[in-house]
């Protein structure tokens, strides 16, 4: 089995407004003359999904809700994400869990209901600075991967996203031999979980990726691309993340 395609995210968080439609144009620019040997997708605030267009870049959502439809006032479901052409969406960024209290159930539920529509789920896991100064980050993400990835799922719609709290948004990031240990783990217990097909399953590495160290943390085994934040916001510094793989 070969190693799967690469796939390039970026998470704009709560950053975005109706002119940021430019810049996704930019990028698109960017990757038609440049190339991009990697899948690339942008997750924009949920109020512009509907005004961007996919053209060499998928557009996603950064979450979704449980169920399909009711009263659940300001959530958006996952068939409003299909409907608007998403073919991804995040569940259990650590800004979920942290802000809005997510459990490993409310991920997994959220994660049925983006597979149910024919998305692909972006589980993100990752571990609390305390809990890496304890000694637990292999403990924290085996159970998060363990509570978090449906029952039903398959490989074809299962992403995995490392991301470290502790080096979201602060310049610090593990080292190689860090981020190798933990996407090992995370590789073994895919395939545990589907078996020979678990080598498929992507496993991206996120926090304070930019362009200068995505090829260092590009190259480590089992790391199959990157959940980007802030580096994705502007073109220039995305593609060149995503030039990484070229
Ligand atoms: P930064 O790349 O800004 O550290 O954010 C990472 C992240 O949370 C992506 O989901």
């Amino acid at each position: 089995m070969t190693a799967p395609k690469a796939l390039v995210a970026g998470n704009w968080k709560m950053n975005g407004l109706t002119a940021s439609k430019k810049e996704i144009e930019k990028l698109q620019s960017m990757i038609s003359e440049n190339g991009a040997n990697c899948d690339v997708l942008i997750c924009p605030p949920a109020t512009i999904i509907g005004l961007l267009s996919g053209k060499g870049v998928e557009i996603g959502a950064q979450d979704c809700h449980m169920n399909i439809s009711g009263a659940h006032t300001g959530d958006i479901s996952a068939l409003m994400l299909k409907d608007l052409g998403c073919h991804y969406v995040m569940v259990g960024h650590s800004e979920r869990r942290s802000d809005h209290g997510e459990s490993n159930d409310m991920v997994k539920s959220k994660a049925i209901a983006a597979q149910q529509q024919g998305l692909a789920a972006i589980i993100c896991v990752g571990e609390s600075d305390a809990e890496r100064e304890n000694g637990e980050t292999l403990d924290v993400v085996t159970a998060q991967i363990k509570g978090s990835i449906p029952e039903d799922a398959i490989v074809k719609n299962t992403v995995i996203a490392y991301e470290p709290v502790w080096a979201i948004g602060t310049g610090k990031t593990p080292t190689a031999d860090d981020v190798a240990e933990v996407h090992m783990v995370i590789r073994n217990l895919l395939m545990d979980r589907f078996g020979d097909e678990g080598e498929m399953v992507r496993i991206l590495y996120g926090g304070s990726v930019k362009a200068s160290n995505a090829h260092e943390l590009m190259s480590v085994l089992n790391v199959n691309g990157a959940l980007v934040g802030g580096a994705s916001l502007k073109a220039e510094d995305f593609y060149g993340i995503i030039a990484t793989y070229q």
